[in-house]
């Protein structure tokens, strides 16, 4: 653990790592792999009985677990988030950028909240997360910020348009940062998760035998951990999903996009 070794012990009671969407998934397993090796975490989403359940398990680990039920889709909910964080007293070490949901359907049947909950939750408040805890990781040349994305972030896949955009701007968006804060003892990556068994895709209505061979959560914390450690921008979950990832560029933009309108098609996407 790169981080952690970087930090003496004593010092790691206030360097907190953030973890937004932590009541399930992804989320929920990224805070339990930060707790079991010693950091305190701040768990951030709506459904506060879960996030508070979680903390009490993660406190077991010797650490603090601070419980911040937030809907993401406030524009102001983040600078709360950086407020609380001021008044325990903690320094933001790390950030994972996790909370996000995905609808599954054409775009035309889709409703006014669902659009806007994909937007709010994952480009505004992800930049918004990333804006309240950058300056004074740069201040303290030191902290990283994980941004999860997705595949769907590699092309558009009808049916899933606004996700799969939304997740392209996370991409777009991590690499630009990467670079930006390159060499001020910062880091900021996007991890691409492809299928993940989570609450994910119950939310998303999406069919759950066309995603049998779904991933389970630990193997996206191993992937996060070692993009990190690695320095990367980018990162996947498993060579199989970088492949497609990658794949995508070497055929014409019209195949890729008939590709993934007949995948969806064959799902049941309607
Ligand atoms: N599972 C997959 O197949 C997959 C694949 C690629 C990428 N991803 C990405 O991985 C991330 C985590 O997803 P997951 O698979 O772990 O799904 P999940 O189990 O559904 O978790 C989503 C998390 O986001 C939180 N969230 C949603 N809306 C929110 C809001 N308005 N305010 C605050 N928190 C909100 C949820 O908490 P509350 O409902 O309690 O608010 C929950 O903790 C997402 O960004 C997703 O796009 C998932």
């Amino acid at each position: 653990m790169r981080f952690k070794e970087r930090i003496a012990w004593g010092e790691m009671k206030r360097a907190a790592i953030v973890i937004t969407g932590a009541s399930s998934g992804i989320g929920e397993a990224f805070a339990r792999h930060y707790a079991r090796v010693g950091y305190s975490v701040v768990l951030v989403a709506r459904r506060k009985e879960r996030l508070e359940a979680l903390a009490v398990t993660l406190r077991g680990h010797g650490v603090e677990a601070a419980v911040l039920a937030e809907d993401l889709r406030e524009p102001a909910a983040p600078e709360r988030i950086a407020a609380a964080i001021e008044r325990l007293g903690w320094e933001v070490e790390g950030l994972v950028n996790n909370a996000g949901l995905g609808f599954q359907a054409s775009f035309a049947s889709m409703s006014r909240e669902q659009l806007e909950s994909m937007m709010a939750v994952n480009i505004a408040a992800l930049v918004r997360m990333a804006r309240v805890v950058l300056p004074s990781m740069l201040e303290r040349r030191r902290g990283f910020i994980l941004n999860i994305a997705s595949t769907a972030g590699f092309q558009p896949v009808p049916y899933f348009a606004v996700y799969a955009a939304s997740k392209a701007f996370v991409v777009s968006f991590s690499e630009a940062l990467h670079e930006e804060v390159r060499g001020q003892g910062v880091q900021v990556a996007a991890l691409c998760p492809g299928p993940v068994d989570t609450e994910f895709q119950q939310v998303a209505g999406m069919n759950p035998r066309f995603f049998a061979r779904s991933q389970h959560v630990d193997e996206v914390v191993a992937a996060g951990m070692a993009l990190l450690r690695r320095r990367g921008a980018l990162g996947w979950t498993s060579w199989s999903q970088w492949w497609v990832s990658f794949s995508v560029r070497w055929l014409p933009r019209v195949w890729v996009r008939k590709l993934a309108a007949a995948l969806l098609r064959a799902s049941g996407a309607r």
